[in-house]
């Protein structure tokens, strides 16, 4: 009887839910008549041309450019359950990335929200938010990097020994080389050995099921994730437990958390972390960090390798670094004195736009370009046509760093995004490219093994399909 009675309860239940998500997109979709686009079958929407040409050689830019072509620079569509406004231009970036006074929150797909966990500085909003990025963003400081420079110089040096004179993928390699950057500045884990090892494999797993459907049954890339996700805590859990003890310590990213701001340490109560908020945290640092930093060394290599003039001129920024030192170990102050390097990065993250949309998701009812935006729609900014507007960017395909000579206009380039939400890791990243560059250019020479192709993984973060496979010579 009373399993009779809760199966009926939950049945109800679904009921209920069923009729309210129905009404509720009747109303949207009412509310969105104004907006031109297509909103595909009943339910499924246009999930089926979306996840295709996600797959396609130019990924997720083909469904952006088809329905702007048919429909122009704002255009609605519904993928996977939910009802989109797509649109782009440096003042959609503006309104939408700024977002002032709480009007817009970042917008994870489902399996996003599971794999990072609720305290992730990604779905959090206001006050929360700035203070997570306050306690982020101190570690990850050009000061509080400063201590990481000597493990990223020896690790660029021994990777690049190990690519002499074979043939190698570098988005596998650099995929290696940045994770163990990271895994050292946030938990001290050493490059090689077992910890490592499995630190790495559970990684993958989470990783590459970050933008899987959200099926959490045996078997699925999902199911698999979150149980990497657990093993990976359990992991963090024993690390926490000995810095906590004194049994280890090791002043890197997870000691400055734990002495200062966790529930047991000192401090004012303001500034301290639960463990739940802690490990999120780490994990969504390890997410959002590691595809972004591998891809864009990945890009910035194989444009260099197909624009010899650029490569030369890379070439002559960093030798002449050599010279000055006399045979000495890279500095510190030279990696933060890069003007042409700094230029190259820039431009590769305009020509690949790693990261090609950004999605919100509105916290109230606003207007934008003239159109009415409904709370609890999502908005999202397409990236790739504002780093493509040949008004900004003459000739845009082409590539070319002198563009970033003379200032731009605001909010024509977001390489790391703009506003309460901009990269917090964009120094860590733009240190571990300028050593691993610089000692690349240095030292190597190399040749594409395939004929040029800018094919794109169906990926959330943007990587060369064929990753970019190469054979390397010492110079
Ligand atoms: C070249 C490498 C990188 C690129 C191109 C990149 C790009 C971006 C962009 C565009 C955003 C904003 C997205 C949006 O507004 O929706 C972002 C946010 C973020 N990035 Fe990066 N990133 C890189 C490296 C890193 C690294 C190394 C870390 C961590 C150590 C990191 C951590 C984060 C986090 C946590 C956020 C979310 C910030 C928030 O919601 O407040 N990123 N990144």
């Amino acid at each position: 009887m009373p399993l009779n009675f809760l199966l009926m309860f939950v049945l109800l239940f679904l009921l209920v839910l069923s009729a309210f998500l129905l009404v509720r997109s009747w109303g949207w979709k009412k509310a969105m008549e104004d907006i031109p686009g297509n909103l595909g079958w009943p339910i499924v929407g246009e999930s089926f041309s979306f996840i295709s040409e996600f797959g396609s050689p130019a990924g997720i830019c083909s469904f952006m450019i088809n329905r702007q072509k048919r429909f122009g620079k704002v255009f609605k569509t519904s993928v996977l359950g939910r009802l989109m406004v797509f649109m782009t231009g440096s003042n959609a970036a503006k309104i939408l990335l700024t977002g002032k006074d709480g009007m817009v929150s970042l917008n994870l797909f489902y399996t996003g929200q599971q794999v990072l966990g609720r305290s992730s500085l990604l779905q959090t909003n206001g006050e929360a938010h700035k203070r997570l990025r306050r306690l982020i963003g101190e570690p990850l400081s050009m000061d509080g990097l400063r201590k990481y420079f000597q493990f990223i110089n020896n690790l660029a040096i021994e990777t690049l020994d190990e690519w002499s004179g074979r043939t190698i993928f570098v988005l596998d390699e650099a995929s290696t080389f940045t994770l163990k950057v990271i895994g050292n500045m946030i938990m001290s884990l050493e490059p090689k050995g077992e910890e490592q090892e499995k630190f790495r494999d559970n990684f993958k797993i989470i990783s590459s099921c970050f933008s899987s459907l959200p099926l959490n049954i045996p078997g699925t890339a999902f199911y698999h994730g979150m149980k990497a996700r657990k093993r990976m805590f359990e992991m963090l859990d024993s690390i926490i437990e000995k810095r906590r003890s004194g049994e280890i310590c090791r002043q890197d990213f997870l000691d400055s958390l734990i002495i200062k701001h966790n529930k047991t340490g000192g401090g004012s109560d303001e500034e301290k972390l639960t463990d739940e908020q802690l490990k999120d945290n780490i994990l969504t640092l390890l997410i959002a960090g590691h595809d972004t930093t591998t891809a864009a060394l990945t890009w910035l290599i194989k444009f260099l390798g197909e624009n010899p003039h650029v490569l030369e001129q890379l070439r002559i920024e960093h030798q002449q670094i050599q010279e000055h030192r006399k045979g000495e170990n890279l500095s510190w102050a030279d990696v933060n004195n890069l003007p042409y390097t700094a230029k190259v990065l820039s431009e590769t993250l305009r020509r690949a736009t790693i990261l090609p949309w950004y999605s919100r998701k509105a916290a109230q009812d606003f207007e934008i370009g003239g159109y009415k935006i409904k709370k609890g729609w999502s908005v999202n900014l397409d990236v790739v046509s504002i780093h493509h507007d040949a008004t900004v960017f003459p000739e845009p395909n082409k590539f070319d760093p002198s563009r970033f000579e003379a200032p731009l206009r605001p909010f024509s380039f977001l390489g790391f995004g703009s506003g309460p939400r901009m990269c917090p890791g964009i120094n860590l990243a733009k240190l571990e490219i300028s050593v691993f560059i610089h000692h690349l250019v240095c030292k190597y020479r190399w040749r594409c093994l395939e004929k040029e192709d800018d094919s794109v993984q169906p990926t959330l973060v943007r990587m060369p399909k064929n990753k970019y496979p190469i054979r390397v010579e010492a110079l």
